[in-house]
């Protein structure tokens, strides 16, 4: 079976490599030429931890090759995988489909009879449809097939995730649709991978359904924080207790400076814009929407009204992409917070293991450091945006010694009291009044 996987961004290029390692000849393609030569040249475009090795190890044996060229190599799969960008449209956070629709005028042009079009990208309900319309126009009479299959691995634990999954899910309006499925997932189905088979418009809504629900997860928890702080109460405990009730679960109940990502926030528009489109409000996430919005200024304001308060006159950033273990710096909440705090006056020295050179793109008049430690010398504040590994070994004596000020916002709650006692460090985390020893440990500025 010949597959072919049209974009090389975070998803496409994870599944790309992860179907090359299940056994089958993957052609990636992307119309981007420097990424393809890179990829070519055997150079991973993306940070993504094991992709190196899974990549290097499928090309070599020939099972993986990435082009420009969509159409000769369309003309050839078996099965098509779309995994385009699905960006938010600007001004109404409609899902922005021209790349989808741009692909799949391209393959309906070059697909040969019998073909499974597959679209990977996150769509809103009512897009497979459309898309298979669109190819049945351009191309009449030939059969094909069409699939949605939504995607759900997590960036920096991408190739975990995507060989590992809870479940796959794909939508299909034919047998040979899903016949094809089955046969693209069986190393999953060997593992016992559940596979839920179901139609275009169940796969598109559950995509969004998922991802709407983790996000408002996560601003729940945040809005508990806020409750914890004014309180005395501490969040994690609460987190903690509450994960246990299984009907609720542990996971992403840690409150931080709000949710960021290529998708959580460009998800959670676009899920709202089509509750409204289809008149079928989607208040809860209109909220986490608004909200999530307003944490990430809020939490600008507590650092500006420290700087205030101190007198700081810089800040060191620690950590910029939207979570550890990624390069991907879109819609993290270091793009908002970096520069309301240049705004209010304050210099920014910034540090990112990964992210420094997509968020010297973006972020301007930042001093980039080559260490924590060197964005940390010098500092009125500090402020850890992301909870990278390297971040939680810092020697809290050593960051207060070389900062100029004493004040560690710890956005992610990556510290504990143990690791405070005795640093000196004015200590702000979020939802968590701790004390502790001769440091003041806050959590409300
Ligand atoms: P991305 O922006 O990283 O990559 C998209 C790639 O597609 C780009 O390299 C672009 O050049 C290429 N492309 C666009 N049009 C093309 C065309 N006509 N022919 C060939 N290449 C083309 O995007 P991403 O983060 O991988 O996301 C892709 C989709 O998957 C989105 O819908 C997203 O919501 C969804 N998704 C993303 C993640 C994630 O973690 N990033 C997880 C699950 C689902
Ligand atoms: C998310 C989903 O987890 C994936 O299942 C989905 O496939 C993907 O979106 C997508 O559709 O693209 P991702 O954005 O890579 O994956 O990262 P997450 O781990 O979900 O984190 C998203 C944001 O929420 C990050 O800013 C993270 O810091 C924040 N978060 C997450 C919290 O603040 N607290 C938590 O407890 C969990």
């Amino acid at each position: 079976m010949k597959i072919a996987m049209i974009g090389t961004g975070y998803v496409g290029l994870v599944s790309g490599v992860c179907f090359a390692e299940f056994g089958f000849t993957v052609a990636c393609v992307d119309k981007n030429p420097a990424i393809v030569k890179r990829l070519q040249a055997g150079e991973v475009t993306i940070f993504e931890p094991g992709l190196d090795e899974l990549l290097a190890r499928n090309a070599r044996d020939g099972r993986l090759t990435f082009t420009t060229e969509l159409a000769e190599t369309v003309a050839e799969a078996d099965v098509i995988f779309v995994a385009v960008g699905t960006p938010s449209r600007r001004g109404d956070g409609e899902a922005d489909l021209q790349y989808i629709h741009a692909a799949a005028d391209e393959i309906a042009a070059a697909m040969k009879p019998n073909a499974v079009v597959v679209i990977k990208s996150t769509v809103v309900v009512g897009t497979n449809a459309d898309v298979r319309d669109r190819i049945a126009k351009a191309r009449p009479g030939v059969p094909f097939s069409m699939v949605s299959n939504p995607e759900f691995l997590r960036e920096g634990s991408a190739v975990e995730d995507f060989l590992r999954p809870d479940r796959v899910v794909v939508g299909v309006h034919d047998d040979a649709g899903a016949a094809a499925m089955k046969r693209v997932y069986r190393p999953l189905y060997l593992r016992e991978t559940p596979m839920i088979v179901t139609t275009l418009e169940n796969a598109e809504i559950i995509k969004y359904a998922a991802n709407a629900f983790l996000a408002m997860k996560v601003t729940f928890i945040n809005e508990v924080a806020d409750l914890c702080e004014k309180s005395g109460g501490n969040v994690q405990d609460v987190a903690r207790a509450i994960g246990m009730d299984n009907r609720i679960g542990s996971k992403f109940l840690h409150a931080g400076p709000g949710f960021g990502g290529s998708c959580f926030p460009k998800d959670t528009r676009a899920y709202a814009a089509t509750g409204r489109k289809m008149n079928a409000p989607q208040t809860l996430i209109e909220q986490v929407v608004t909200v999530n919005e307003q944490r990430k200024r809020s939490m600008a304001e507590r650092i500006v009204q420290a700087a205030k308060r101190s007198g700081a006159k810089s800040v060191a950033v620690l950590g910029i992409a939207f979570k550890p273990n990624t390069d991907d710096i879109r819609e993290s909440p270091a793009l908002d917070i970096v520069p309301a705090l240049q705004s209010a006056g304050l210099a920014v020295r910034a540090h990112d293991p990964e992210a420094r050179s997509a968020a010297e793109q973006v972020l301007t008049g930042v001093t980039w450091c080559k260490s924590a430690y060197d964005a940390i010398e010098g500092a009125g504040i500090t402020v850890l945006l992301t909870e990278w590994n390297a971040y939680r070994s810092l020697n809290l004596k050593t960051v207060s010694q070389l900062m100029s000020g004493n004040i560690l916002f710890d956005l992610r709650n990556v510290f504990n009291e143990q690791e405070l006692e005795g640093s000196g460090l004015e200590y702000y985390s979020v939802g968590r009044p701790l004390s502790c020893g001769r440091s003041r440990v806050k959590s409300d500025p």
